[in-house]
């Protein structure tokens, strides 16, 4: 969704759903200070501090479905899905909130390379589509864990503008500048931030960018045609006056003003009545951004396990991390993965028969304030920490 035309969105208003944003970037002697225990690797208060990076990764409708566990030993940390955080009616098989788990543990591990340790991630080998569904009961189910080891401190400047970058990162639903191409710095940044076995396949030209959205707009009028889709998404939508949410969307991330916001979120939820021609045009909005972007980027892989869900995940904010050196933000497009038809058609003819899996937009805001919108809310972090992490 996106709205060019509204007026600058508010500033975020000070809560503590918006505290997260607000971590210090601490120096190495100064994170050393706050642990490690008796010869661990991680001391628990130096995990807190990692884990609040983690924290600012982006979710599907800002679900945040992440858990952690730090053993007592401090040399790994346990990463969990909540079930009843797995949006029914947007991903039904749970693979956007694999995804951004994936994008969590990638906050995670570049946070704690800046500090010296290494993190490699296992995970859980049986793990299946049937333990990542969409559940109301279920409580936390393992993905896999982080193994940690002490590595290198890197250079100072670079250490400072990773950790930056996490903390300014956020998604740019707006319209790009259609002048800016790729630069080749972003090029190799991209091919740097792939891992085995996601693939990137990078779209540049206004004719791809265009059947691009075209496929965008058919499988969001598909979705925005089923009921339940539409009253899920306008329960995550928040109005903007909303301070205390810690979870959900509102509408000034998209650009939308106070009143638009509220007016679609009760047309979404079937509260108010839906003008004719707004899931139309709802449908088409994405078509501005697609085609305005630098480049669209979509992210495949032949095995199709849960696992390379995750690892999706972590390339893809690899990459939107990697981008934000040059001044390039993203914003993702998930309804092709999610619409059989439409899926089918992009690996017909522009995927040349991979699946899609993660579809994101590349670029630079052509107005320079879209890309300076109000940050979207946070849980506590005390909130994602299971009791050998919390309790201490
Ligand atoms: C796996 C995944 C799928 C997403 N799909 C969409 C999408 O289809 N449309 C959209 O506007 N944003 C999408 N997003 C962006 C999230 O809505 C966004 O990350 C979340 O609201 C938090 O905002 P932030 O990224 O600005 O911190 C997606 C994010 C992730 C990680």
């Amino acid at each position: 969704m996106a709205a060019p035309d509204l007026p600058a969105a508010p500033p975020s208003p000070a809560s503590r759903a918006f505290a997260a944003w607000q971590l210090p970037v601490l120096e190495p002697a100064e994170f050393h200070a706050l642990g490690p225990s008796h010869g661990h690797v991680l001391g628990p208060e130096q995990a807190r501090y990692l884990l609040s990076f983690s924290l600012l990764a982006p979710s599907s409708h800002n679900t945040v479905p992440q858990a952690y566990e730090l053993d007592c030993g401090g040399d790994r940390i346990a990463i969990y899905l909540r079930r009843q955080l797995v949006l029914p009616e947007s991903d039904p098989d749970g693979r956007e909130a694999l995804a951004s788990v994936g994008c969590a543990i990638e906050n995670l591990a570049l946070a704690a390379e800046q500090y010296g340790i290494s993190c490699r991630w296992q995970a859980r080998p049986e793990l299946g589509w049937g333990d990542v569904t969409p559940s109301p009961s279920d409580g936390e189910t393992c993905l896999g864990e982080l193994l940690l080891a002490s590595a290198p401190l890197p250079e100072q400047t670079q250490r400072a503008d990773k950790l930056r970058a996490m903390l300014e990162r956020r998604s740019v639903r707006a319209e790009f500048d259609s002048a800016r191409q790729l630069p080749d710095a972003v090029r190799s940044a991209l091919t740097r931030a792939l891992e085995p076995p996601i693939r990137l396949s990078s779209f540049e030209s206004a004719q791809d960018k265009f059947a691009w959205a075209k496929l965008d707009e058919l499988a969001m009028k598909h979705k925005l045609e089923e009921e339940p889709f539409r009253r899920e998404l306008g329960e995550w939508l928040l109005p903007n006056e909303d301070g205390d949410r810690p979870r959900g969307m509102r509408g000034r991330e998209f650009g939308f003003d106070d009143r638009v916001t509220r007016e679609l979120s009760a047309r979404l939820r079937g509260e108010a009545p839906m003008p004719v021609d707004q899931l139309a045009s709802l449908a088409r909005a994405g078509r501005i951004g697609l085609c305005s972007a630098s480049a669209i980027c979509v992210l495949s892989c032949a095995d199709a396990s849960p696992a390379s869900a995750i690892v999706s995940g972590r390339v893809f904010q690899r990459c939107a991390l990697a981008v934000a050196a040059e001044g390039f933000v993203c914003a993702v497009h998930t309804a092709v993965c999610h619409v059989p038809h439409a899926r089918a058609m992009s690996q017909a003819t522009l995927m040349k028969s991979l699946p899609p899996h993660l579809i994101f937009r590349l670029g630079v805001p052509l107005h320079a304030r879209d890309g300076q919108r109000p940050h979207s809310a946070r849980p506590e972090l005390t909130e994602l920490l299971t009791t050998s992490v919390s309790g201490r």
